[in-house]
């Protein structure tokens, strides 16, 4: 079964090397998974000219939840299917960090895509002191309720992403991934449910292999195309 694989550059690369990594990832694309990727705002419109024609889809690291008005600095769910995109990631533990985003935010703007028409791409994951405590179950679970309630989950694409194992290099073990993805599996039936947390070109292909792990939302390795061009040839 062909696999999704999003690379999310986040905040990185010029756009000289945006450009460059986009046409190198359409030339290395020889694979049958289905390539998502997630350049900054300001890239999408070239990235999507140079991935024209190719299998490769476009999504965008966020969005608002409104279709418009005074909110400064945001870009609205219906303005990125206006530009071409396809999907957007929501909830990223980096915007739920930083920018304070809460579950019930999350689902707003989840909603909006949907509406919209584009596929978000949710995701969820505990802290290191929620693992720590033995709650990590408990803080998915609630997660789910809240970004999931009202939502037709076969619109959607959900993504399991340890806190503690995004950017760090701790990858979750094998056996950790398998009773996540076993567990979100069984509360949220039918959903593509991807790992996100430390893939690199060594271990992806261990993961890949866990029952119920339908893809992989990676970050550092996505911005080196050897590491990547790897990943997508699964
Ligand atoms: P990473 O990032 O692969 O660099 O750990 C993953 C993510 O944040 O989606």
């Amino acid at each position: 079964m062909s696999k999704i694989i999003a690379a999310n550059w986040k905040m990185n690369l010029s756009l000289n090397e945006a450009e460059k990594l986009a046409s190198e990832v359409v030339k290395g694309n020889s694979g049958s998974n289905d390539i998502i990727l997630f350049p900054p705002y300001v890239y999408l419109w070239t990235v999507k000219e140079i991935i024209k024609g190719s299998r490769i889809s476009l999504g965008a690291q966020n969005c608002h939840f409104e279709n418009s008005g005074a909110f400064t600095g945001n870009v609205s769910a219906s303005m990125l299917k206006g530009i071409g995109c396809g999907y957007v990631i929501v909830g990223h533990s980096e915007c739920r960090q930083h920018h304070n985003e809460s579950d019930e935010l999350i689902n707003k703007k989840a909603k909006s895509a949907i509406t919209n028409g584009l596929i978000p791409l949710i995701c969820i994951g505990e802290k290191l002191e929620e693992r720590e405590q033995g709650k990590h179950k408990e803080i998915v679970s609630e997660q789910i309720r809240i970004t999931l309630a009202d939502i037709d989950v076969s619109k959607i694409i959900l993504a399991y992403e340890p806190v503690w194992a995004i950017g760090t290099g701790k990858t979750a073990t094998s056996a950790e991934i398998s009773e996540m993805h076993e567990f979100i599996s069984s509360l949220v039936k039918k959903v593509p449910l991807l790992y996100g947390g430390s893939v690199n070109e060594k271990n992806y292909h261990e993961i890949l292999d866990i029952p119920n792990v339908d893809g992989l939302l990676i970050g550092g390795a996505s911005l080196q195309i050897e590491k990547f061009s790897k990943i997508i040839s699964y």
